[in-house]
């Protein structure tokens, strides 16, 4: 009775948020087993926040008693998620009586047979797993979830990010209406506009009015773009009580993104950060170019970490790493946050991934197996700078959520709201979503209505 009356608030609100397009299946939702519809609604409600070692949707069952000790994981939601999801003690006592669909599985020189996913990780029968064997497989898991934390905060960059790349004009009030919505989703950083030259970015050049829109909010930070003290002054203005600066990795990107060398662009962010603190301003730091560049190729870790502490040394509280043209893979990203991490405390470190190449979401998991604990991301997946041609929009907030969430980190955000602003500023654009989650979740709210009304 509770699982129906859930269904229909979830339905209500994700059937009104989504605008289902025909064009583009989701990722074989409707095939996942041991899933029905009640129960994915149930997930990906509000604030949904699994347990480590729960099953994340490709069949991974409940392990009562035998996980791993996890320092960080989201422990303290394990007994709530027993409540909410009774099928996984179904997979659970399936999985004991016997195992289907039997294969063989090799872990280093050691092979030995597994059922489906959830065998070979559920099961201690000795039929299957020798105590080394399984040993082996704890050590790997353990290995998986180091370092992975227990709470991300996520930098909403939509409204800034997302709406500068669009080649109409959005009108002021759609803009203040999105950020609206956000926020209500408990996104706890909106990033909402950038004071920049209004001949080089004309779709901000509304910045004074969109904080005009959004100066009643409160418990949310709303930082803005300054490249300089001219943008900072206008920021503070206009109401900011928080602003981000920009400098890249590579020379060139600096000279066609803010028309001054890399060196240029840090004395003046030096002369923004004292005028911010005397002001109690907080400033936040973008590199840009972190692992390539549109005209240079690929940039030198080094080169990176040179400018990530530079703007941390004068005084920005977080720096953040932009694969501007989206072209990292978790292989370079490791390897640019080692070089980062060893000048800039991790905790001080977060990730802005653009998905030209459909890397975002890997690249994030490397970056929270780093400790990386902040990521920005855009609804819907809007955007891309308009001075790196061919880049796409960032990572969908949707989506990183999504990930997040099956991963049992909090993040206080709630997806439906998430999605339900996605669903706003794309009906606005006249265009599909860019969140693959926005997307499958509208297919199921449309299979959960169906149902209803059978
Ligand atoms: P400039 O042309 O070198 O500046 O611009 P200037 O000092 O020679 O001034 C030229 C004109 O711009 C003057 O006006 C200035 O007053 C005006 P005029 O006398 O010709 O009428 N001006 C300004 N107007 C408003 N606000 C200002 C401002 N500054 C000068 N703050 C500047 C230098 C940086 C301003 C310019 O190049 C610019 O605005 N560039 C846009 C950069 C931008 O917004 N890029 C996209 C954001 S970065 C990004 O997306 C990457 C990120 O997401 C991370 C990632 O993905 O990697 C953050
Ligand atoms: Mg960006």
């Amino acid at each position: 009775m509770r699982k129906w009356k859930d269904l229909s608030v979830a339905v209500l609100v994700l059937a009104s948020a989504f605008t289902m397009s025909s064009v583009e299946e989701p990722l074989g939702l409707d095939k996942l087993p041991s899933m029905s519809t009640i129960d994915r609604i149930q997930r990906f409600s509000s604030g949904a926040c699994r347990p480590i070692g729960d099953d994340i949707g490709m069949g991974i069952c409940w392990i009562e008693g035998g996980r791993s000790s996890l320092s960080n994981s989201c422990r303290e939601y394990d007994e709530d998620a027993r409540e909410t999801f009774p099928w996984r003690r179904h997979r659970k006592d399936a999985s004991q009586k016997g195992s289907v669909n039997k294969r063989t599985m090799s872990i280093g020189s050691k092979k030995f047979v597994t059922g489906d996913f959830c065998d070979s990780h559920c099961s201690s029968s000795p039929e299957y797993q020798t105590e080394s064997s399984s040993h082996h497989i704890q050590n790997m898991a353990n290995k998986f979830w180091n370092g992975i934390p227990k709470f991300v905060k996520i930098v909403e960059v939509g409204p800034r990010d997302g709406l500068q790349n669009e080649k109409d004009m959005v009108p002021t009030s759609v803009k203040v209406e999105l950020i609206h919505r956000l926020v209500s989703s408990g996104l706890p950083v909106v990033e909402a506009t950038s004071f920049v030259s209004p001949t080089r970015v004309p779709q901000l050049s509304d910045a004074t009015e969109v904080m005009e829109g959004v100066r009643n909010l409160e418990g949310v930070r709303l930082p803005v773009l300054t490249p300089n003290m001219k943008g900072f002054r206008a920021a503070v203005a206009a109401g900011a009580k928080e602003v981000a600066v920009f400098a890249s990795a590579s020379e060139s990107f600096s000279k066609s993104n803010i028309n001054c060398s890399i060196e240029e662009s840090l004395d003046r962010y030096r002369a923004v950060t004292s005028a911010a603190k005397e002001l109690g301003i907080p400033v936040r730091g973008y590199v840009s170019c972190v692992v390539g560049c549109p005209t240079e190729g690929a940039i030198p870790p080094y080169k990176v970490a040179y400018v990530a502490k530079q703007l941390y040394d004068m005084g920005c509280f977080e720096i953040s790493l932009g694969d501007t043209i989206g072209v990292a893979t978790p292989g370079t990203v490791v390897q640019m946050l080692e070089a980062v991490m060893a000048v800039v405390p991790v905790d001080k470190l977060a990730v802005h991934f653009h998905d030209t190449y459909g890397q975002s979401l890997p690249n994030i998991l490397v970056s929270l197996q780093m400790g990386i604990s902040t990521i920005d991301s855009s609804v819907a997946g809007l955007g891309g700078c308009p001075y790196a041609k061919g880049a796409s929009g960032n990572v969908a907030t949707e989506d990183v959520l999504y990930m997040l969430h099956g991963l049992g980190i909090k993040t206080n955000v709630d997806l439906a709201k998430v999605i339900s602003a996605g669903n706003f500023i794309n009906n606005h654009l006249g265009r599909p979503s860019g969140s693959k989650t926005a997307i499958a979740l509208g297919r199921v709210a449309a299979d959960a209505s169906k149902i209803e009304q059978d």
